[in-house]
């Protein structure tokens, strides 16, 4: 058969190795890492979901190979460490039977070491090793590492990838970017040595080779090496791509596939995990540079998740391999949905960092999209109900649409109904702003998903108590959201006002001065969108600070771009009323201040839909209320709950 996108299908060599096609998992921190770091069930599952999913390649994140100088957070490979070696060959063997290549990345966070703990107390108990000593910018003391420790790590890297070897993984890749150690010694702007680890570029990468000569020691020929590396810092001082070329010359020989991201985990994430602000795919010009100048296989990440873009890069040269970690977190079947021509059905990912932002909060994963991840060992499969039912979905938005497809797949009788004319709920509205169009799109697929499965999904049809009795369901899932905010504030209900929700339908009336009245996270994505389309923006936030309702990961990302755009921010103001001029603010002192702007857009937030949805409290046996008509929240939760409230029935 002819595959759709047939270079991106492709198997590749790698090494002795052959890949299925060109899609790999990029790695990806697990979710258990148990006290004495060894791999926890929970990791394994994690991990295998994405083998399930069709990954060509699942690499398996990071593994420390020197906890003697590194305290970062990871699994640590150790024959002295009980079940270390089984837990990391239980993972190998979970990827390896799904027809995905395992890999293991080998990595040292260097002066960075203890970065990713949630408990930021504790890394002041490790050590902190770089190239050079200095002094963290969160105050702690880096170590200069002598040349015995250099050996010894470089020796330990080796040890540490014959043992993955052995455990039954087929690929290791050496984490050579992204700030951290052997990243530190090839950086300008870390190594400051002026023996022969320091200086110019071949004593630089001269940790580097000695690692990869352990490693491939350690592995033997024929089993692929994958060097990921950043192909530019991207920060003054530190290495720029011309370096990033003459590094990726200097290694290739003993290298099987030159992996290259971008950036710094810590100067320059959004770059290094492309926010949502950032173009899809922006970093492929460094692989691609890189790509001129070696003759190994190259592989390129970064944003990346339309399967069109991706064989363009693959069929134009750009890149031999493309990596996803986020793509795959939102849609772990995207390989197998390429690969048999169901690319309309992918779920994508939001950028929403919600991911990392998890970790971060409460050291687990969870994604906005999938609600599987983070809770892999709760099942991944859907199981056809034993009895099929009826099932009545109010509600046609995120939540509600997530709850039909999972209630349709379990092979219940579902209709789903839906007030307005289209379905898509609050995500309809993100249509007309470029970096939040895939949360549109996510309205979209799930619908389709919907219809596919059988669905019988009936528009312009409000389910009353009536309605839902007439129906006579044996399930009621209420969904039905949250509706704006509007306080009566004189003046709000004018000409020149326009709910952020409808702001789709009426972009055209804005005019060149804009006022956002709220700046939680929709104010601020609106905010960012107006400036971007080269409106004056002003952003009044009764509170004292923006988007406290962002995540962690999110939320500086969305307050740099915010400064980037020089949008007038005015925190602790309140509006007063609305006039053709703008808004009539008063700060805190009480005092007035006219915010000036011809048009308003009111972004003060969603109320659940509470009262409704408690009319049909009575309406089935089995009722659920899922998503924002509970309590107004996030995508996350909606499909979260809309998931399980299915799988309930
Ligand atoms: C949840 C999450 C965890 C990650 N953990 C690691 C990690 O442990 N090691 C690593 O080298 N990169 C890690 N990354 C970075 C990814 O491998 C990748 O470089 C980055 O996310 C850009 O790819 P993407 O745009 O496809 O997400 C992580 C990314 C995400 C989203």
């Amino acid at each position: 058969m002819q595959r759709k996108y047939p270079n991106l299908c492709k198997p590749i060599k790698v090494g002795d190795v052959t890949f299925r096609h060109r899609m790999f998992s990029a790695p990806m921190g697990g979710t258990d890492i148990t006290a004495d770091c060894t791999i926890g069930r929970a990791s394994t599952a994690f991990y295998e979901l994405r083998a399930k999913g069709g990954a060509a390649a699942v690499t398996v994140s990071e593994c420390m190979v020197h906890p003697e100088t590194d305290g970062s957070h990871a699994f640590h490979l150790d024959l002295h460490t009980p079940g270390s070696l089984a837990s990391f060959t239980y993972t190998a063997d979970a990827i390896r039977r799904h027809g995905a290549i395992a890999s293991l990345e080998l990595s040292h966070s260097g002066q960075y070491a203890g970065t990713y703990l949630t408990d930021k107390d504790k890394k002041k108990g490790l050590a902190q090793w770089g190239p050079s000593a200095g002094i963290r910018p969160d105050g702690l003391e880096v170590g200069e590492l002598t040349k015995a420790m250099i050996a010894d790590i470089a020796s330990a890297y080796g040890t540490v990838a014959g043992l993955a070897k052995r455990a039954g993984f087929e690929m290791v890749m050496v984490h050579g970017g992204h700030g951290w150690l052997i990243n530190q010694f090839l950086s300008p702007y870390f190594n400051h040595r002026t023996d022969e680890y320091g200086g110019p570029l071949a004593n630089r990468a001269r940790f580097a080779q000695e690692v990869l000569d352990s490693v491939r020691k350690a592995v033997g020929p024929g089993f692929p090496i994958e060097f990921r590396m950043s192909g530019s810092e991207l920060f003054d001082g530190g290495y720029d791509l011309a370096e990033g070329v003459a590094i990726a010359k200097l290694l290739e020989s003993r290298v099987d596939l030159l992996h290259i991201s971008a950036g710094t985990y810590q100067r320059g994430f959004s770059v290094t995990h492309p926010s949502m602000f950032e173009a899809h795919g922006r970093n492929v010009y460094l692989a691609a540079e890189i790509k001129k100048h070696v003759s190994v296989p190259v592989a390129t990440l970064g944003g990346l998740n339309d399967p069109a873009m991706m064989e363009e890069i693959i069929a134009g040269g750009q890149a031999d391999v493309v990596e996803m970690a986020r793509a795959l977190l939102a849609d772990h079947e995207l390989p197998w949905k390429v690969m048999t021509g169901r690319d309309a059905d992918i779920v994508k990912c939001l950028r929403c960092f919600v991911c990392m932002a998890e970790r971060a909060v409460t050291a687990t994963r969870r994604c906005a999209v999938n609600p599987l991840i983070g809770r892999e060992l709760d099942g991944t499969e859907i199981a056809l109900a034993p009895r099929p039912r009826k099932v009545l979905v109010a509600g046609g938005g995120p939540g509600g649409l997530e709850a039909a497809v999972t209630a349709a797949r379990r092979g219940h009788r579902v209709i789903l109904c839906e007030k307005t004319g289209r379905l898509g709920g609050i995500l309809h509205g993100e249509q007309a702003i470029p970096f939040k169009y895939e949360m549109y799109e996510l309205g979209e697929t799930l619908a389709k998903l919907a219809a596919d499965a059988g669905v019988d999904i009936r528009l312009d049809t409000p389910v009353t108590k009536e309605y839902a009795e007439q129906e006579n369901a044996d399930a009621l899932i209420i969904a039905i959201g949250s509706a704006p905010f509007v306080p009566p504030i004189p003046g709000l209900a004018g000409d020149n006002v326009i709910v952020v929700n409808d702001y789709y339908l009426a972009k055209d009336k804005v005019g060149g001065s804009v006022v956002v009245l709220g700046g939680g996270l929709a104010g601020c994505e609106a905010a960012v969108h107006l400036a971007r389309e080269g409106k004056t923006v002003h952003l009044v936030e009764m509170r004292e600070e923006l988007a406290p309702d962002a995540n962690v990961r999110h939320r500086p990302i969305l307050l740099a771009e915010i400064a980037k755009q020089k949008i007038a921010v005015h925190t602790g103001y309140k509006g007063l009323r609305v006039t053709a001029d703008g808004v009539v603010c008063a700060d805190c002192a009480g005092e007035e201040h006219l915010v000036p702007g011809t048009t308003v857009i009111c972004a003060l937030g969603q109320k659940a839909r509470r009262q409704e949805a408690e009319e049909l409290r009575d309406c089935a046996p089995y009722v659920a209320r899922i998503g924002d008509c509970v309590r107004a929240a996030n995508i996350t939760t909606a499909i979260y709950q809309g998931y399980h409230a299915a799988l309930d029935i």
